[in-house]
């Protein structure tokens, strides 16, 4: 491993946002959910949008009959982006080619997607059982939030029942799913701290119909140290888990925060899976091994079940050679697990959190939606028998 990660690549990125709790919000919507252009003519085309794409929106409707609201505006933004023949910016970028995919035009994908936002697209066989999947790599800012949150809308947009633990006490998970989480709301310390029932903490997430999310508060910033002296500290969310009703369940992601200490270390007790997000950036590789030596340990102590079942290339900007030499790396050490769908570097992805929203709903159109959408579409159809780590 850091054998051949050598010589991959320039200093890290420094134009990682901060973190998403604590950005300030765009001008906001009726609903409270903000949004880009709130013109006359954008309005105008909004409802244009909403009358072309008629009735088909029973199944997205909440349970009043309510189109949600954040979904009248990513389906308005893609019949902007439709009418005007607009391309957004990040789409002079050059993505890699999602194997099996049809003709990438701005058009085609925006086709795709109003398709998908307007009947939830094709329904994806669900796993036989719930599968837990721990979202880690103590490298910050790889994308390991923006992967649950996307991969977690993509299935529930495609039949599947998912909840998102969110185990990082920035909580940008719950921000990008717009779920309440500062200081008072019960979230996910009270479970792993006071022993709460996981059931009692989590929230369904607005405008889909069975997206469901654990938040995280910055009191779990603490837990860290409040569960040093506990008994069975690694694996108290292990314990959580199982005591909820996980059967009505399809996916379980548990975004990671960015270090190995205990929250993290009960992530990886908590669950069969491990997801590795790599950025397409230098040093990519470096820490891998410490992660891959983290699950082993893991794995030999603790939950002998434990397996890296998938890696997600991010933030690939196909304008740099490193970004696909970082990528031939990885596929050379990791083979089968690597997903073939590669996340480009995307305004659109870095937008939508600040908005309350994923990528899915917020720019359903954009290359990195689209990307999003073809690793859950893999991450639901392939044969999880290549593990690594
Ligand atoms: N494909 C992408 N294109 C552009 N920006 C992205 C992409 N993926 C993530 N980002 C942005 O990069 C930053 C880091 O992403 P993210 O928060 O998902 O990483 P993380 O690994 O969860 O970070 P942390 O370690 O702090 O929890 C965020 O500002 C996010 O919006
Ligand atoms: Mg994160």
């Amino acid at each position: 491993m850091a054998e051949s990660a050598r010589g991959v690549g320039w200093p890290r990125d420094a134009s990682k946002g901060p973190a998403s709790g604590s950005r300030t919000r765009p001008v906001d919507g009726p609903n409270g959910l903000g949004w880009p252009d709130g013109s006359a003519e954008s309005e105008a085309a909004d409802a244009l949008a909403l009358v072309t794409l008629g009735s088909g929106f029973a199944a997205w409707a909440d349970g009043d009959g309510q189109v949600p609201y954040r979904l009248q505006r990513a389906l308005a933004a893609v019949s902007r982006e439709t009418d005007a023949g607009t391309v957004e910016s990040e789409d002079q970028v050059a993505t890699p080619v999602v194997p099996g995919s049809a003709a990438d035009t701005p058009i085609a994908r925006a086709a795709r997607a109003a398709v998908v936002a307007r009947s939830g697209g094709e329904l994806w066989p669900r796993p036989r059982e719930c599968r837990v999947i721990t979202i880690a790599n103590q490298k910050g800012g790889v994308g390991k939030t923006t992967t649950a949150v996307n991969l977690a809308a993509s299935l529930a947009m495609h039949g599947a029942r998912v909840l998102v633990v969110d185990l990082d006490p920035q909580g940008n998970a719950s921000t990008a799913l717009d779920i309440e989480h500062h200081a008072g709301i019960a979230s996910v310390y009270e479970v792993l701290v006071e022993g709460q029932p996981l059931a009692s903490v989590v929230k369904k997430v607005a405008g889909f119909q069975q997206l469901y999310c654990a938040p995280a508060a910055i009191d779990l910033a603490g837990a860290e140290i409040e569960l040093v002296p506990m008994v069975a500290r690694e694996s108290r969310l292990a314990r959580a888990l199982g005591g909820y009703d996980a059967s009505s369940l399809d996916y379980i992601f548990i975004d990671c925060p960015p270090s190995l200490g205990l929250l993290t270390v009960n992530a990886l007790v908590a669950a069969p899976e491990v997801l590795i997000p790599i950025q397409c950036e230098y040093y990519a590789l470096e820490g891998l091994e410490q992660l891959l030596r983290t699950v082993e340990l893991v794995r030999s102590h603790l939950n002998p079940v434990l397996t890296v079942t998938t890696i997600v290339l991010t933030m690939y900007d196909g304008r740099t050679r490193l970004a696909s030499q970082v990528a031939d790396e990885v596929r050379e050490h990791f083979g089968a697990a690597v997903l073939g769908s590669v996340i480009p570097r995307s305004v659109r992805v870095s937008e939508a959190p600040s908005y309350g929203q994923s990528v899915m709903t917020y720019d359903p159109g954009s290359s990195g939606a689209q990307a999003y959408l073809e690793a859950a579409r893999e991450l639901a159809l392939r044969d999880v028998q290549s593990p690594v780590g």
